[in-house]
């Protein structure tokens, strides 16, 4: 086992976070996971190495007490969708920031950075762009900061909200889907294999200074991972592709619904294929899985008594 570390998880309390937390602590690392609401995560609570603390990570007083004495920090709080004042400028950019001068204040060295397959300043969405900007904050605060940049195609995973959220729109609309931008390519990349890849950066130096892009070895276009995903969940599909001016109104209009389902930014960022340019695990000298070979394992439909399984 590496060294027993002290680290920060920023937005541990997430999909990812929570995987990434779970793997910290069964390898014996002290982690601490900043939360606005720590009674939503008593999951994460009762792990015998993680201390979940009440603090908001946008005040810079909470952040240099959640960074003090730490060996890494690791920053994943994102958003897909602004609400209010919680905006991609405050959540990726502006935090970024903070956390870097927290980070320097504090002397601690090593940052992992949460970024996203596709970010660009001069990208599609807003979401995009903010994440080239929060990169862009990390590669400028280099000499002092250690950082190591992940960017992730769309990840998935038994508490995703990906295959989950496409098998209850399937669901719900008994297989019928109307849907956006259906030929964008994706890489979709195991959750599992994304926090491997942060926990390798840990105690692999050679990693620091380093981007790396990761996704999952199958790529396929939106409309095959809803068809895969219906598939493997034994539920109705009957997708039709929206003409792009239908799927931006689509995106403004399931935009003012409350939780957002689907926004105009959205539309925006699937205008770009979020597939790598180079296999950041190969780099990292990791294995990754496929989509087909996880999705029954969580998402198959119960087999009732005198069912027959699946044929492959
Ligand atoms: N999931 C994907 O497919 C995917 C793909 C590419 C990149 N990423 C990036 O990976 C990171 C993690 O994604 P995820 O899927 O795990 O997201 P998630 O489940 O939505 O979790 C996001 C985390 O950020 C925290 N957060 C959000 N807004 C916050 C705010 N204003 N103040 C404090 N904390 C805030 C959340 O805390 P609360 O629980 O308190 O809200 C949560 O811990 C994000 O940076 C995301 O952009 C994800």
């Amino acid at each position: 086992m590496a060294a027993q570390m002290n680290i920060c998880v920023l937005g541990g309390t997430g999909f990812v976070g929570t995987a990434l937390v779970n793997r910290l602590s069964d390898a014996g690392h002290w982690v601490r996971v900043p939360t606005r609401h720590p009674d939503r995560h008593q999951a994460l609570q009762v792990l015998p190495t993680v201390r979940l603390i009440r603090a908001d990570v946008h005040d810079r007083r909470d952040l240099d007490r959640l960074v003090e004495g730490m060996d890494a920090v690791v920053n994943l709080v994102g958003i897909l969708n602004e609400h209010g004042g919680n905006t991609f400028q405050r959540a990726h950019v502006q935090l970024t920031a903070k956390l870097i001068d927290a980070l320097k204040a504090g002397r601690v060295r090593r940052l992992l950075h949460m970024s996203s397959l596709g970010a660009d300043p001069h990208g599609p969405s807003r979401y995009l762009r903010s994440k080239a900007e929060a990169e862009a904050l990390v590669h400028a605060a280099s000499a002092p900061v250690d950082f190591t940049i992940f960017r992730p195609s769309v990840i998935f995973g038994p508490d995703d909200s990906l295959t989950n959220r496409f098998a209850g729109l399937l669901r719900l609309s008994h297989g019928w889907l109307p849907l956006a931008r259906a030929q964008a390519r994706f890489a979709p990349v195991y959750v599992g294999d994304v926090t491997a890849a942060f926990a390798h950066a840990l105690s692999t130096r050679s990693t620091i200074g380093q981007t790396y892009e990761l996704g999952g070895p199958q790529i396929m276009t939106l409309e095959q991972l809803v068809r895969t995903t219906a598939a493997v969940a034994g539920l109705p599909c009957h997708l039709f592709g929206l003409p792009d001016p239908l799927a931006r109104l689509q995106g403004v209009i399931l935009g003012c619904l409350p939780g957002k389902p689907f926004t105009l930014d959205n539309f925006r960022s699937l205008m770009r294929d979020s597939v790598c340019a180079e296999d950041g695990f190969e780099r990292l000298g990791l294995a990754r899985h496929a989509l087909l070979e996880l999705l029954p394992t969580y998402l198959a439909p119960p087999r009732t008594a005198g069912s027959q399984p699946a044929q492959s």
